[in-house]
């Protein structure tokens, strides 16, 4: 009932994806969501050349399913790219701006390209530049944000857009009422990250997990403030006690911040984590947590419980099936 003609594209039994998320996700979240009969995806953007081919040949031994792999275009990832594809990656994600550079050299080798965009203006740019699939991200979603357009409006404009190519949508999706409503508006599969950020297999920090199920859907802001690694980037993430001082010291702009420079934990290397650090605690991260960046997005308030990640996408799935037979009836 849920099988889009994208899933016979990628070949996946349902319209779910278990959005990239750097810093949060690696092989064993993608192979849960893979042999689930979702599209695992592997967020390798800022991972070394031998780490982008570990995590690839990682995922391909334990599933025989496919996977995608996300890269992010604030930076030039022509080496990467070139590894992914030689890896035999066919599904590649693009995001944070123009995906024309790369679409050639992934069609050449068989490949797919994702390139998720937030206005339906760019949509047709993406399409016209050989896109194959479009994401559509609206701005509830967490993490780093595009657009500023919600998903709810941003959906059927872009898939309106672009028809007949298929659209995904991201941002707010958390169970499968969501699924349902975006495969309403016209989409071909849901896009879904903070869900998956409280699973087994994620490998965000357990007290981060912790902080996620607590969090109501009004928990999350919309800033540029974690930006040490990432300057002039929007995104979506808890508020917190670095936020909250910042906002009470009148928002003064970088440089003038409470606690600039302020090394506020350490990553297992030892190098200092410090205020305003673009990086999210991983399992393995020491300090102040509840104080470092916190990516969620405004589903996460539908967010009550760890678990595998597997269960996650067949309980969306079964969900969405219960709801849209359940509205069929209507
Ligand atoms: C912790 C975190 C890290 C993310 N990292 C990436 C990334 O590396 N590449 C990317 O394309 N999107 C990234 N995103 C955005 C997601 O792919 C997706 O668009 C978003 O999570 C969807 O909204 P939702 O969180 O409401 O489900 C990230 C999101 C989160 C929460």
């Amino acid at each position: 009932m849920l099988r889009t003609a994208l899933c016979e594209r990628l070949g996946i039994d349902l319209p779910i994806v278990q959005a990239p998320m750097g810093g949060a996700v690696g092989p064993d979240i993608a192979v849960a969501a893979a042999e689930a009969g979702g599209l695992g995806m592997l967020a390798l953007a800022w991972s070394s050349p031998d780490a982008v081919r570990a995590a690839i040949r990682a995922t391909k031994r334990r599933t025989e399913r496919p996977f995608g792999v996300n890269l992010v275009l604030d930076a030039p990832q022509d080496e990467r790219l070139a590894i992914v594809l030689d890896e035999g990656v066919r599904i590649v994600s693009l995001f944070w701006g123009d995906p024309s550079p790369y679409i050639a050299r992934i069609h050449d080798r068989g490949g797919l390209v994702m390139h998720t965009v937030a206005s339906a203006a760019e949509a047709k740019r993406s399409v016209a530049a050989g896109a194959d699939v479009i994401v559509a991200q609206g701005w509830e979603a967490g993490g780093h944000v595009w657009g500023e357009v919600a998903t709810l409006a941003l959906v059927p404009a872009v898939v309106d857009a672009v028809a007949p190519v298929p659209v995904i949508a991201a941002g707010g999706i958390a169970d499968g009422r969501g699924l349902a409503a975006v495969l309403a508006l016209g989409a071909s599969a849901a896009w879904i990250g903070t869900r998956f950020l409280a699973t087994v297999e994620a490998e965000s920090h357990p007290r981060y997990r912790e902080l996620l199920l607590a969090a109501a859907e009004t928990a999350t802001v919309h800033t540029e403030l974690f930006d040490i690694g990432w300057p002039d980037a929007p995104h979506r993430v808890l508020r917190n006690a670095t936020y909250d001082a910042w906002v009470a010291a009148g928002r003064p702009s970088a440089g003038g911040r409470p606690g600039e420079g302020e090394a506020i934990g350490r990553y297992p290397d030892g190098r200092p984590i410090l205020r305003y650090d673009v990086e999210s605690p991983k399992a393995n991260t020491r300090g102040d947590l509840d104080a470092m960046c916190l990516y969620a997005g405004q589903g996460v308030g539908l967010v009550r419980d760890v678990r595998p990640a597997g269960d996650v996408v067949r309980s969306i799935a079964a969900e969405a099936a219960a709801v849209l037979a359940r509205l069929g009836r209507g």
